[in-house]
């Protein structure tokens, strides 16, 4: 079975951003529960009703994941209004950059790591030991090539999503005999108007589709996945 069981709790964070709608959608149409994580309540009703998410099945919880301490209020509120979280999709985006290493503003590279390291550490140490409590536990989240493969002006980026990427993988080698995987889904860029397809070109063929990252996420959160733990797993099949 490829679908994620019924009744799963999914803490879904970056809800209201690129993804976030059709992640939430996906998730919501295979009957999972979704606590959706963002800094403002409103975006997040939003984004709940454009995914058609059912009122039960929902519940925003309003948190600036870079403090620890909004990670745990958040993952407490998710528990409460559902029992548990079974399943962490880590979506927190933000881009700074343009810069060359030389003359790099160190700000600029302590807010990336913000957004996308120490979001990830807190979300992950308010979650994951209940995972490993009850031996099962989904956490995914989506990273960029550039982690790997630097792109020159870009270095908070890659630094930051390279950061994101070790910790994962880290933590998947920790929890992996307790029923809980980590792993990483790497796109070039998110495909939100579907130019892949309108005006294909070689730049764009290896771009990668809401659609297409949601049905990944679904099914890397799925128990068919159990046998994936600590993979960087790229969507760019096409280019
Ligand atoms: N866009 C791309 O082409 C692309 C390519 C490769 C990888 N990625 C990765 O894909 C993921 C999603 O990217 P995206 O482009 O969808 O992001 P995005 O549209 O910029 O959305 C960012 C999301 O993060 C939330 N957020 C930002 N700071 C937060 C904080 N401190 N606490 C809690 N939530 C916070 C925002 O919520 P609010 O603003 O509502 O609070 C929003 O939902 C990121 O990890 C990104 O690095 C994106």
């Amino acid at each position: 079975m490829t679908e994620i069981e019924g009744g799963r709790v999914v803490l879904l964070t970056g809800a209201t951003g690129v993804l976030g709608t059709e992640v939430a959608r996906r998730f919501g149409l295979q009957g999972a529960r979704l606590a959706l994580v963002g800094t403002d309540e409103g975006r997040l009703a939003d984004a709940a009703r454009d995914a058609a998410l059912d009122g039960e099945r929902w519940r925003p919880v309003v948190a600036d994941l870079r403090a620890a301490d909004d990670a745990r209020r958040a993952a407490r509120e998710a528990e409460q209004a559902f029992g548990r979280v079974d399943v962490l999709v880590h979506l927190v985006g933000g881009w700074k950059g343009g810069t060359a290493v030389a003359d790099l503003d160190p700000d600029e590279l302590r807010w990336m790591l913000d957004q996308h390291l120490w979001t990830t550490l807190n979300v992950v140490q308010a979650v994951v030991p209940g995972m490993v409590e009850r031996r099962f536990g989904r956490v995914v989240a989506l990273s960029a090539p550039f982690a790997e493969k630097p792109a020159a002006r870009g270095a908070s980026y890659a630094v930051a999503k390279a950061a994101e990427e070790v910790l994962l993988r880290t933590l998947a080698r920790e929890v992996g005999a307790d029923g809980v995987t980590a792993n990483v889904l790497v796109v070039r860029k998110i495909d939100t108007e579907g130019e892949r397809d309108k005006n294909p070109s070689p730049k764009n063929a290896g771009w990668t589709t809401p659609s297409e990252i949601a049905e990944a996420l679904v099914f890397l959160a799925s128990p068919a996945a159990a046998a994936i733990n600590g993979q960087r797993i790229a969507l760019d099949g096409r280019a």
